[in-house]
């Protein structure tokens, strides 16, 4: 791992945040029915720290030399209620993995202010996973 591929692989992340953030813009305004009031507020109150997520690897890219992509994730339409939410729970558990395997990546390149920034989007991306778990009855 270097530090090339390491930016590299934060531009991934930063796609992928952009593809939560227009998920959860669709599904927080889709959910609708009593059924849906709590995981649809929850899906709102997550938007704006994907934002700031998103916000913040554009930085660290910026910072180690490179270039913010602009590139979202594929993006699938939901067949139902119920699939858009396992789509933002598959989402969020993938991202989790992704923030764990780039906190150690970073600290293994002696980037130990990188590893501090992304230390947020790993703790709040393990809350929106238990907040979506929770959602889908898991
Ligand atoms: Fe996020
Ligand atoms: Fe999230």
């Amino acid at each position: 791992m270097d530090q090339e591929m390491f930016v590299k692989l934060l531009n991934e992340d930063l796609s992928s945040e952009y593809q939560s953030i227009i998920q959860y813009i669709q599904h927080g305004a889709t959910l609708t029915g009593p059924q849906f009031l709590a995981i649809a507020e929850e899906i709102r109150r997550h938007l704006p720290e994907e934002l700031g997520h998103a916000q913040v690897l554009a930085e660290q890219i910026s910072f180690l030399g490179g270039t913010p992509t602009i590139e979202v994730s594929a993006i699938r339409p939901s067949s139902s209620p119920q699939d858009a939410l396992r789509a933002d729970l598959s989402l969020e558990t993938d991202q989790l993995d992704r923030y764990r395997e780039r906190f150690g990546q970073a600290n293994e390149l002696g980037l130990a202010d990188v590893a501090e920034a992304l230390r947020p989007l790993l703790e709040q991306t393990q809350e929106h996973v238990r907040d979506l778990q929770s959602a889908l009855g898991h």
